[in-house]
């Protein structure tokens, strides 16, 4: 008997495909009446989310699910019990709260304290956004959700996604659902349902995994606080997949005469609150983040952004000097491995340098379409960290539109940055 088909049924973690085209969401003739979420009863994409459902509600325990942004680990947002294995599972800290994931303007609704009304930016924004990569911040209401998914702050993360298997999955089972990221804390986003097999599967941490292919997006969502502000500005506490630039130009159109718009604002760079700094609250401020296990260093190339004011090296230096840093990641590899995650721009070809390490290169798209570079950042990390490098060297890319999202990932991922001259 092989040791899998030994395995209890409890440990193994099962993998079922899931595909949009069975799933279909339908204006319905009334006017005002939401959107039906209408599943194909005869596909494998119903038995799988039946099959998901059944885990959420009755086992009571996470399942993963694809996203726009990136897999999710979910559980049924107000089942304490079940989100505490959300926790447990990822290696989470408790004062890290989570986002509930909603299907539909109603569910938004039940969550929110009877006499709330939701501002008008919020408004446009979910008109504009929604389904779709983005957070808004909400005063929460302990009665309709746990305290352990806010973390007991006074306020719940809610988005809905547009991901067709996460919106019905949440709206078959009629549950809205809590859910992070399905990593293990600190680790890149999984973006594909291999990456986590590879981090929660293969050692059986999940029941189930929904695999409905690449995420589009790549990054997770943008998180923004609209409350707390007394001018109503927008605040944007963790860039993401909907970008800054569409919220400014969103929130400036259709002024009266005279109005001005709300401001968006993002954390760090346009304004500083040190008193949320202290909270865990602030999306990536208190934890380690999207590292693999492998070091990463970004490289700054010297370009228009960056001239020649600072001190900048050839890359083959760079090199030797990582290379004699970082340990060969086998002593038993004669030749060391080195990964480079840089745009199709990337001016020199890695490979040649003298100290000829072996180069495995993961292209992040042209420079000039970060939403390219969003959407394969982390799949980059993942796949050359699992192809044994020593270190990935990145290339930063502008910090406009998702480069500001990528570029916030990168930075946190990054332990060293170095000024490099491949001109
Ligand atoms: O795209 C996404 O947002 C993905 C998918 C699965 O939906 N989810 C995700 O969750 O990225 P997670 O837990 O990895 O990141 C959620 C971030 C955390 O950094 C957390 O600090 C912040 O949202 N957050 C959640 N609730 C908050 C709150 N009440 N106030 C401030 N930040 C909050
Ligand atoms: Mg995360």
């Amino acid at each position: 008997m092989s040791p899998k088909a030994a395995e209890p049924e409890a440990l193994r973690t099962q993998i079922l495909q899931c595909k949009a085209a069975d799933i279909l969401f339908e204006q319905p003739q009334d006017l005002g009446r939401e959107e039906l979420c209408v599943i194909d009863p005869a596909s494998e994409t119903y038995d799988a989310l039946e099959r998901a459902s059944s885990i959420l509600k009755k086992d009571r325990r996470p399942v993963v699910i694809p996203t726009e942004t990136v897999y999710g680990l979910a559980a049924a947002a107000t089942d304490s019990t079940a989100v505490e294995k959300i926790f447990t599972t990822k290696g989470r800290p408790a004062d890290n709260p989570l986002i509930v994931h909603v299907s539909s303007r109603s569910m938004l609704a039940s969550l929110l304290p009877p006499s709330y009304t939701i501002p008008p930016s919020y408004e446009r924004l979910m008109k504009a956004f929604w389904p779709g990569p983005l957070t808004l911040l909400f005063p929460a209401d302990p009665s309709k959700i746990p305290p352990i998914v806010t973390a007991g702050q006074k306020t719940v993360a809610i988005r809905m996604p547009s991901h067709p298997v996460a919106r019905a999955l949440i709206s078959f089972s009629q549950t809205p659902l809590a859910a992070p990221s399905a990593n293990s804390s600190g680790r890149p986003s999984p973006t594909k349902a291999e990456h986590v097999w590879d981090d929660l599967g293969k050692s059986a941490k999940v029941p189930l995994i929904l695999d409905g292919g690449p995420c589009d997006v790549g990054v997770e969502s943008t998180v923004v606080d609209g409350i707390s502000a007394e001018d109503g500005s927008i605040r944007v506490l963790r860039p993401g997949g909907v970008t800054v630039e569409e919220m400014k130009t969103l929130l400036s159109e259709g002024l009266a005469p005279g109005e001005s718009p709300v401001k968006v604002l993002v954390h760090k760079r346009d304004y500083q609150d040190a008193d949320m700094e202290q909270h865990p609250t602030t999306p990536g401020m208190k934890y380690l983040h999207y590292t693999p296990s492998v070091p990463v260093v970004l490289l700054n190339l010297k370009n228009a952004q960056h001239p020649s004011a600072e001190e900048f090296e050839p890359l083959s230096e760079v090199m030797d000097d990582l290379l004699a840093k970082h340990q060969p990641r086998s002593e038993k590899l004669k030749r060391r491995k080195v990964g480079f995650l840089v745009t199709s721009d990337f001016p020199v070809t890695p490979g040649t340098h003298a100290s000829d390490p072996e180069v495995v290169t993961f292209d992040l798209g042209p420079r000039n379409e970060p939403s390219v570079a969003a959407q394969r950042l982390f799949d980059g990390l993942l796949t050359l960290e699992k192809k044994g490098v020593d270190f990935i060297l990145v290339e930063a890319i502008d910090e406009e539109n998702e480069g500001l999202a990528v570029m916030n990932r990168v930075r946190k991922a990054a332990g060293d940055v170095r000024m490099v001259d491949v001109s």
